[in-house]
């Protein structure tokens, strides 16, 4: 995979990044279908320190570091992802129904700040259509499914709150006996009212009320929920006093801030023909900040934090496991590094423990919050 950013890659980025995406995600899927090649891939790029194992909620993860949702959004290629050397591969967004999206062109690259600005409005194959993939599935890792309320074209009437929430509620049920862990996108910046649909307050209390009486017994797996980094402490404390009294959630996770943040070295004049959010490098700071507040207020005994934003480095990783994750994912550095991204991050951050005398990584977490 050393070819990878001097031969393959040049020629990749003079394709359509959704082309390149969707063959990607092609070409995954048809290596899953072979468990000897799996299992062959998963060999060269396993991780050799049990230093990097993490337990959360009774699962095992052999590293922190997962695939980040939006990769592998209907789980076809679930086995050949885990076996690239993530931890855990998280799929999704997936909704109640199927759904095509916004409008294309919705997925552009901008080398210049290592970012992906994406805008695709979650198309995925829909619920049932998963479920039925993922209880095929033969992945080597932990599987987190993640689940959104389907989008249903810029042209659709927005939905009574009972229908969204009811949304979430028919995925849950639906995906949680395939799922190893479920993470509920309550953040998606493409999602109604640019901030999501559980801005206001009440209507979370609401779905994470339903969500513990789900059918008598409420949500069986670990859940965590995603959300925008926050713009102040002041809302972030409410955040947390409105999850407070829910007995399902296991911690968050720190999406993509909506809009453009300040800073891009892309010039204006080509950003304002890409809408949407802006992932990598840039996207850390504001996801930096969250994780290390919501470390230093949440309550620790119950609940787990997973960091995303800006991933390319064992450093970056490790710099996010010491503000308070437990576990970190990435995406854009798998289009901008390559497939063999997470064996290369693993290595270091065993490294980085080594060289810092930490035993474990567990001791590792929060120790700069
Ligand atoms: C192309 C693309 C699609 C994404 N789709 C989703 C999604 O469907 N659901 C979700 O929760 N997050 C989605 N995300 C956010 C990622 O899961 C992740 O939190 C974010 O990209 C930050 O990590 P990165 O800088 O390593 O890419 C998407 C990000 C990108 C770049």
């Amino acid at each position: 995979m050393k070819l990878y950013r001097p031969l393959l890659r040049p020629l990749l980025f003079r394709v359509d990044a959704e082309t390149v995406h969707g063959l990607a995600i092609r070409a995954a899927e048809l290596a899953s279908s072979s468990r000897w090649l799996c299992s062959s891939v998963a060999r060269r790029h396993e991780v050799d320190s049990d230093r990097l194992a993490v337990e959360i909620g009774g699962l095992r993860f052999r590293t922190p570091l997962g695939l980040a949702a939006g990769f592998d959004k209907s789980a076809r290629a679930v086995p050949f992802l885990a076996a690239l050397g993530f931890g855990h591969v998280e799929v999704g967004s997936i909704s109640a129904e199927p759904s095509a999206g916004n409008p294309k062109p919705r997925l552009f690259r901008i080398p210049l700040d290592r970012g992906i600005v994406v805008n695709y409005g979650l198309p995925n194959d829909g619920a049932d259509k998963v479920a039925q993939r993922l209880a095929r599935s033969h992945a080597c890792a932990p599987v987190g499914v993640n689940i959104v309320s389907t989008n249903r074209g810029p042209s659709a009437a927005a939905e009574p709150d009972e229908a969204v929430i009811g949304d979430y509620l028919q995925s849950v049920r639906r995906l949680q006996p395939v799922a190893d862990y479920l993470c509920l996108n309550l953040s998606c910046p493409n999602t109604r009212e640019g901030r999501g649909f559980f801005h206001e307050p009440e209507r979370l209390t609401q779905l994470l009320k339903e969500l513990d009486a789900l059918d008598g017994r409420g949500v069986v797996k670990p859940l965590f929920l995603k959300v925008a980094p926050f713009q102040s402490l002041a809302q972030l404390e409410a955040f947390l006093a409105t999850v407070e009294p829910a007995r399902s959630v296991t911690g968050f996770s720190i999406n993509l801030p909506p809009g453009k943040p300040a800073g891009l070295i892309t010039p204006a004049s080509q950003l304002s023909a890409m809408p949407g959010a802006v992932s990598g490098p840039i996207a850390a700071a504001a996801a930096d900040w969250t994780l290390r507040e919501l470390y230093s207020r949440m309550d620790r005994s119950r609940y787990h934090l997973i960091g995303s934003g800006g991933v390319f480095t064992g450093e970056d990783a490790y710099r996010k496991i010491r503000l308070g994750a437990s576990l970190v994912q990435l995406m854009t550095a798998l289009v901008y590094e390559g497939p063999g991204i997470a064996a290369t991050i693993n290595r270091a951050l065993a490294r980085l423990l080594e060289a810092d005398g930490v035993q474990h990584i567990a001791q590792a977490v929060g120790v700069d919050a």
